[in-house]
This record gives C-alpha cells, structure tokens and sequence, in this order.
C-alpha cells in the first residue's frame, strides 16, 4: 500500500466566481466534489492512507470527506496558517506520513482530471530509482505549465514553469501534477517558509544531481483551473471519456441527481450534470453544461457549455453559451450571455439588458 499528499490549497482564482464561496477540489464535477474523483483513482490504485494539505476555505473538507471511511481510505487534514505554497505544503504534512526514508509517496496536484495508471509511475519510480518521478503530458500550448524536457530515457533535462520568452519554450511536455517523491526527498524541503516545488524544489534538485524521471503518457489530461475546462472536465465524466470510479450514475448524455426535477420536454446532452434540488423548466436546452445544486432554468433557456451556481436562476428564453453564472446570481430572461461573461455571485441582470446578436 502507498500513501499520498493532495495539494488543495489553492486560492482557484482562474475559477471566480465559482471559488468565491467554495474551494476549487469542492465545487461538484459530474455530481460530486471534484476531489472525490481523484480520491477514488487514488483508492483504486492501491492508497489507503492520504494527506490533504489545505489552506483556502481549509474548513470545508473535513465536514464532508470526514475520516475517509465511505472511500475506504484513511484521510487527515492539515491547514497552513499562511498559504506555503506547493512546495512548502508538501514539506508541512511530512510529519504526517507514515512511509520510510525509501519509501515512494504520491503527490497530486488537487485540480487534475487524468487517466494516469498510477501503479505504472510507481514502478517506473522504483525500476529507474528515481528521487522523484512526474507524471508527464504533451499538450499544444505548453505556456501555462510547467515544462519538462527529458532525455532519450526519459530523465528530467529541466524544469521551467510558466515560460515567458518564445526560447523557453523547448518542448510540449508538461508537468502534469503527480508525482512519485522518494520520502527522504520531501525531508529536504525547507520548512517553515513558501516555497514553490515547480520554481524552486525542481530545479534546485536538477543542479544537485538529483534523478528526476518522467513518465509521459497519451491518457486523458486536463487542469480543471478556468471555467471552460471545468465544464469540459464535468461533461467527459458524465459521458465516461474521462474515468472515475465515482460517478453517481451511468454514463451517457446526462446525469440528473435524483432530487432534480427535470421537465418531460427539456433537453439534456453533451454530458450535462442536473444537480439536487436543480430545475430545468419547459422547452429548455441544456448542453454540455453544469447546472449546481437549487439552480432554475426557466422556460425556453438554451445552455450551452456553461456552468450554472448553487442556487443561480437563468431566466424564460435566455441563451448562455460559454458562461459562468455565480452561486444565486439571477440571470433576467431574454439576455444573450456568450464566451467568458462571469456573472457574479447574488447578481441580478435585469431582463433583456444584454443581447449579442442583431434584433430584427
Ligand atoms: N496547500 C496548498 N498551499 N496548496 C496549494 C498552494 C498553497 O499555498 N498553492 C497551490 N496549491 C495547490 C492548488 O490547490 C492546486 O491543486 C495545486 O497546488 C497546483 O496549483 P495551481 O494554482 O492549480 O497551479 P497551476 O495549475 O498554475 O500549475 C501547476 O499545475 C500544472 C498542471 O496543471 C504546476 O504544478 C505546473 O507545473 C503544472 O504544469
Ligand atoms: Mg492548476
């Protein structure tokens, strides 16, 4: 059995309004708080004991996720009183773990919706006997990652996060948020301080001489950090592209919690998740989109890939297409909402105030 550390502390500031009220890993993918979906991978690779090292609406986590138990797993919180970044939550939990000096302990990045055989980075940590071993994805626009060249056999050349000059771009691996530290390495983190394990602990092992190893794979990959890909993220659950063993349901066009009530001619597709208490009136289209617990759709409203917040209402014939709507915001009926528009928390946008096409 292993042990794992999830770094969940982040401020999700890419993710506001959604992350106003709620913590990124908390806010509800395919019907359940994102995290679930890791910490069920996380189970069903073979990891019994995790860690989760919290900063930002740190009291959020363990009134739901309690001691695991309903995971099968054995979990404990740690805050940090300041936020100690990546790095330096890794090193604050260290005195958490159970596993020896050689040990392999797993870290993930709390935001990461992946098909990654977790067993294979363990075996490929222990056969090269790496210090540390990443998990490595190639993606078209490498910039707002952190890059990983490697050599023919796959060991870490460098470590450059979040390239700003078109020289640093030197490859479209990334880091892809799992990682493989042997224990004894997290022991040589600072402690006490913020550090950055991407701009600090990474390349300061580099120039050590340390073995960093990278495993690169093809699977299912992507960082739940903005709107648009969470959304995405929720919809591929749903539809079963991307694997999780906690899906409340089968997977297919839609998923619609039991409490929601959704109208006989309403139409769901594209992997739409209709949470508890939700309502989705007459004639409403909703595709490809999240619609949070308590949230109303009225008569008419065509949504598409967008994500609706607790107890939000999108008003008679609106039409919303790549937005995010905040928890209790109330969208008046007959605007066009289109790609990007946040509407914030508890707002109200009076009806027919915003329009993108032409009236005829
Ligand atoms: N406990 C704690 N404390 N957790 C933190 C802190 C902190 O101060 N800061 C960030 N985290 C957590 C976040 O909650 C998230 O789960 C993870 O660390 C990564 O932070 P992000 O803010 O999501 O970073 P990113 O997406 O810009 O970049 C990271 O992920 C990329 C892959 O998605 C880096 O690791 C990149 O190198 C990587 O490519
Ligand atoms: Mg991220």
């Amino acid at each position: 059995m292993t042990e794992a550390i999830l770094l969940v502390g982040g401020k999700g500031t890419r993710l506001r309004p959604l992350t106003v009220n709620t913590p990124k890993p908390m806010v509800p993918a395919a019907g359940v708080p994102f995290l679930t979906h890791q910490l069920a991978r996380a189970k069903a690779a073979g990891v019994d004991h995790v860690v989760l090292a919290t900063s930002y609406l740190a009291e959020v986590f363990e009134p739901y996720f309690g001691d695991g138990s309903r995971l099968g797993l054995h979990l404990e919180y740690v805050t940090e009183d300041e936020p100690l970044g990546t790095g330096g939550a890794i090193r604050n939990v260290a005195s958490r773990l159970r596993s020896g000096p050689e040990d392999p302990v797993l870290i993930f990045n709390g935001d990461i919706l992946t098909g990654l055989d977790i067993r294979a980075l363990v075996r490929e940590h222990e056969t090269t006997g790496a210090d540390v071993s990443l998990h490595l994805s190639r993606v078209e626009d490498p910039r707002a990652y952190g890059l990983v060249p490697t050599d023919p056999t796959g060991r870490v050349q460098a470590f450059l996060e979040k390239p700003q000059t078109p020289e640093e771009i030197v490859t479209d691996q990334i880091n892809a948020g799992a990682y493989v530290f042997r224990r004894s390495v997290i022991d040589t983190i600072p402690a006490g301080r913020a550090v950055s394990v991407e701009r600090e602990t990474f390349p300061e092992l580099l120039a050590a001489g340390a073995h960093l190893q990278g495993m690169v794979d093809s699977t299912y990959w992507l960082d739940l950090g903005t709107p648009a890909a969470f959304v995405r993220g929720s919809a591929d659950l749903v539809l079963g592209r991307a694997p999780s063993p906690a899906v409340p349901g089968r997977r297919g066009d839609r998923l619609v919690l039991p409490t929601a009530v959704v109208a006989p001619d309403a139409k769901l597709t594209g992997g739409t998740v209709v949470g508890a208490h939700a309502r989705v009136a007459e004639g409403a289209r909703v595709g490809g989109s999240t619609v949070l617990d308590g949230a109303v759709i009225e008569p008419g409203a065509v949504v598409t890939d967008s994500l609706i917040g607790k107890g939000a209402r999108v008003g008679a014939r609106a039409r919303l297409t790549g937005v995010v709507v905040g928890d209790g915001a109330h969208v008046g009926a007959d605007n066009e909402l289109r790609d990007g528009v946040r509407v914030w928390c508890d707002a109200t946008l009076p009806a027919a105030s915003v329009r993108f096409s032409s009236d005829q």
